[in-house]
């Protein structure tokens, strides 16, 4: 090697380190996986669950899709089957123990959605005033309103750990107060509206971590709860759905702690 050559080199050595190393967090970021959101939802193994599972999964995000009874959640494990980022758990949101269980499974990692799905209108027969069940009104206020306070407790350290950051919780024009003008379903009645009330606290005490909540009216949806009912004034599960998680998309600390209808105004209180 010429004297010339050699010096030439002495330039282009350092040139090619520094051009290659400025390269590296560039091709390292491209390397890294996109973020995938998680959402899990309570009571998936039918009805608007269900649908939230059929709607997040087909978007491509990571679903917890939890039940009281896998086993028996034929049209969910089939969805499951064919899609690996659902991954079907078993939760009984009316059971302390089982919800410490799953949060305990999922410490550490991020739930995006929390989804407070599942929930009981209980017997109507035992609403009557004169032969009210004060079990079956323990039943419905343990499911409806105790176990989604009790799901962001518990999940809140995932929920703060990932990145959207929302709590939405499926509630009812029947817990709307200012809409009452004939009484009807006592238990029913109240337990949303106490779902609503505590997540209007929760709205408050979390704004400051980031988080999101609402409380979602779904409407008059064609699933077993609404049995009996003519169809013609039932709304599809699939409409309803898409109107929810449209309203979970826009959700911001801006607009937390609101009573939406699922055509996006807002319910009296
Ligand atoms: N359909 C409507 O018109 C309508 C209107 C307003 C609000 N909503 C609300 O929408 C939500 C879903 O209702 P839906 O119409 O889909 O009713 P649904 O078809 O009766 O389904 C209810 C779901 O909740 C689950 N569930 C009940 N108790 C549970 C518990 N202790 N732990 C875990 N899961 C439990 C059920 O599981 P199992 O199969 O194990 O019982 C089922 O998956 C409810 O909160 C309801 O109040 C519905």
């Amino acid at each position: 090697m010429t004297t010339a050559r050699a010096a030439r080199l002495l330039w282009v050595v350092p040139l090619l380190l520094a051009h290659l190393l400025a390269a590296a967090p560039a091709a390292r970021a491209a390397d890294e996986p996109a973020y995938v959101p998680t959402v899990l939802v309570t009571g998936a193994n039918r009805g608007i669950g269900l649908e939230y599972i059929r709607q997040y999964g087909a978007r491509g995000w990571n679903v917890i899709a939890t039940a009281r009874r896998p086993a028996e959640a034929t049209e969910l494990n089939a969805l499951a089957a064919a899609n690996p980022r659902i991954t079907v758990e078993p939760l009984d949101v009316s059971n302390y123990d089982s919800i410490d269980a799953l949060a305990r499974k999922y410490a550490g990692k991020p739930v995006d959605v929390l989804v407070n799905n599942a929930g009981i209108t209980g017997n109507a027969r035992a609403q009557v005033l004169g032969k009210l069940n004060w079990p079956e009104f323990e039943q419905v206020l343990q499911t409806n309103v105790i176990g989604p306070l009790k799901m962001v407790e518990a999940f809140l350290p995932s929920i703060e750990a990932s990145r959207q950051k929302k709590i939405v919780n499926v509630s009812s024009s029947e817990g709307s107060i200012g809409s009452v003008i004939q009484g009807r379903t006592y238990f029913y009645r109240a337990s949303k509206s106490a779902l609503n009330m505590e997540m209007k606290n929760l709205a408050a005490v979390l704004a400051p971590k980031g988080i999101a909540v609402a409380m979602i009216n779904p409407g008059p949806v064609d699933t077993d709860m609404m049995a009996g009912m003519p169809k013609s004034a039932l709304r599809t599960k699939e409409d309803s759905v898409a109107d929810l998680i449209r309203i979970t998309d826009r959700l911001t600390v801006g607009t937390t702690g609101v009573f939406w209808n699922w055509s996006g105004e807002q319910l009296p209180w």
